[in-house]
């Protein structure tokens, strides 16, 4: 809970005077409470983009853009860098607390367990056309867990809670590899048992029934990683459309169903295959990186320097210092002296000296480096977003969560300013000139 301060906003309008509380957030965050400004003053806030706009009161992720400063229920990113596993962090994510071994051991064997889908489910794979895109087939197969388990419509308290996002984080990596493998006409791998989180996936990914892929651990570790550094980020497009959907009551699925679909555009998720699509630009000798942040620069070109700036970062993304670092010295090792990574070192050499992007504060975020990463671990392109979303899932499954224990049937439902016809009347077919 945010404390009440013992400052009030005092607002003028039309010659009266309101006061509204003023509330802080356990880092110093302040917010003017409005809720009761339409009652008493007949007025609304009109913040297109919400850029400031407190939705709610959440305790799982704090973020200080000035400062590049990102933390997960209280623990600074840096501090993942190494030991961790994603499913230590989902659960740290999800219930708040590091797991003991115990709780660790009983999540890692519900992720086992829960990791085949319905047959019946592997089956709808087949009506998507092999070139649909992966998002979509995600954010569908999502969704149709919601067929398959109608038991987990209504979670009662937090053992069938824990059951349903076990599930989900379970299920989504073999959802994903199943899209991927059916973009290729492969045959459809079950998840190993005996294989932990990350290496089963790429399991599903990448073994064929003649051999079995076996994931060099710095592939593991790296993969890790970039999960870890997706797995939440406050209130980002998302995550806001997941506690959006889910206000209304909406099951688990179908708000992280909805997730995935706001997060596959470009300014968002999307932006990881964008990167490298403007760095295959670069390297195919169709533009320079110095043309190219020109034409960034212009803004008649609608041309963006994918996987820079940042909503609240006004500073280094720290996920992109983590992921450029490990980049940096996973690529060596993984015999891929990827041409693409001397690009975006160069781009980002160039924008960080540009007065245009040091006056607006634009950085590299999470996106600029973690597409040349999933490359060298052999992810194809059209799959980055998807390996985002796999990483944001714990972050969608917390708030969700949050949402539906503080804000209980409280729906979602901002207003507007309405800008179009005023009252006129409806004129019949027959009296209308063309
Ligand atoms: N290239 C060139 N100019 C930019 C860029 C960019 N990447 N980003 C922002 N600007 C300019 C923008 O044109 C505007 O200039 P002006 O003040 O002259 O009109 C100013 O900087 C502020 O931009 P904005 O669009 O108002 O900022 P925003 O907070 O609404 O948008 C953003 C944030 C991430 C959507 C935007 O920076 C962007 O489009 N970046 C490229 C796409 C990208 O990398 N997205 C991934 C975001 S991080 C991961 C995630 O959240 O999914």
């Amino acid at each position: 809970m945010s404390a009440v301060s013992p400052d009030q906003a005092t607002l003028i309008l039309g010659g009266n005077e309101y006061q509204f509380p003023v509330t802080e957030g356990s880092e110093g965050e302040r917010a003017i409470d409005i809720g009761d400004l339409r009652a008493k003053t007949g007025h609304i806030t009109l913040d297109p983009g919400y850029g400031n706009t407190g939705s709610c009161e959440s305790a799982i992720t704090f973020i200080d853009g000035e400062q590049g400063i990102l933390r997960y229920r209280g623990i600074p990113i840096e501090q993942f860098a190494s030991s961790p596993t994603f499913t230590e962090v989902a659960w740290l994510l999800i219930s708040g607390k590091l797991p003991t071994p115990s709780e660790y051991a009983v999540f890692s064997e519900d992720l086992t367990r829960y990791s085949f889908l319905d047959e019946g489910m592997k089956h709808q794979f087949e009506g998507f056309p092999r070139a649909a895109p992966p998002m979509a087939i995600l954010s569908a197969m999502i969704n149709s867990l919601s067929c398959f388990h109608p038991e987990l419509h209504e979670l009662e308290d937090e053992t069938q809670f824990n059951h349903a996002a076990a599930r989900l984080i379970s299920k989504i990596r073999t959802i994903a590899a199943y899209a991927f493998r059916h973009s290729r006409g492969l045959p459809y791998i079950y998840p190993d048992p005996a294989l932990r989180y990350v290496p089963n996936f790429l399991h599903m990914m990448f073994s064929q029934p003649y051999r079995q892929y076996v994931c060099p651990q710095m592939v593991r570790d790296a993969l890790n990683l970039i999960l870890i550094l997706h797995a939440d980020h406050e209130q980002n497009c998302s995550t806001s459309t997941v506690r959006m959907v889910g206000s209304s009551g909406a099951n688990l699925f179908a708000s992280c169903a909805s997730g995935v679909c706001a997060l596959w555009g470009p300014l968002h998720g999307g932006a990881n295959v964008e990167v490298l699509n403007m760095l295959h630009q670069i390297h195919d000798g169709n533009i320079t990186p110095e043309e190219y942040v020109r034409l960034a620069k212009d803004k008649d070109s609608k041309v963006r320097l994918m996987g820079f700036g940042h909503r609240v970062y006004k500073n280094f993304d720290p996920r992109a210092k983590m992921l450029g670092a490990i980049a940096e010295k996973l690529l060596p090792q993984l015999s891929a002296n990827d041409p693409l990574l001397n690009i975006a070192r160069r781009l980002e050499e160039i924008a960080l000296s540009d007065p245009y992007f040091i006056e607006r504060k634009l950085y590299p975020n999470v996106d600029f480096y973690s597409g040349i990463l999933l490359r060298a671990i052999g992810i194809p392109t059209n799959m980055f977003t998807v390996i985002f979303a796999i990483g944001r899932l714990p972050g969608w499954i917390a708030h969700w969560w949050e949402q539906n224990r503080t804000m209980a049937n409280k729906i979602a439902r901002p207003r507007q300013i309405y800008t179009g016809e005023t009252h006129r009347d409806y004129i019949p077919m027959d009296q209308r000139s063309e």
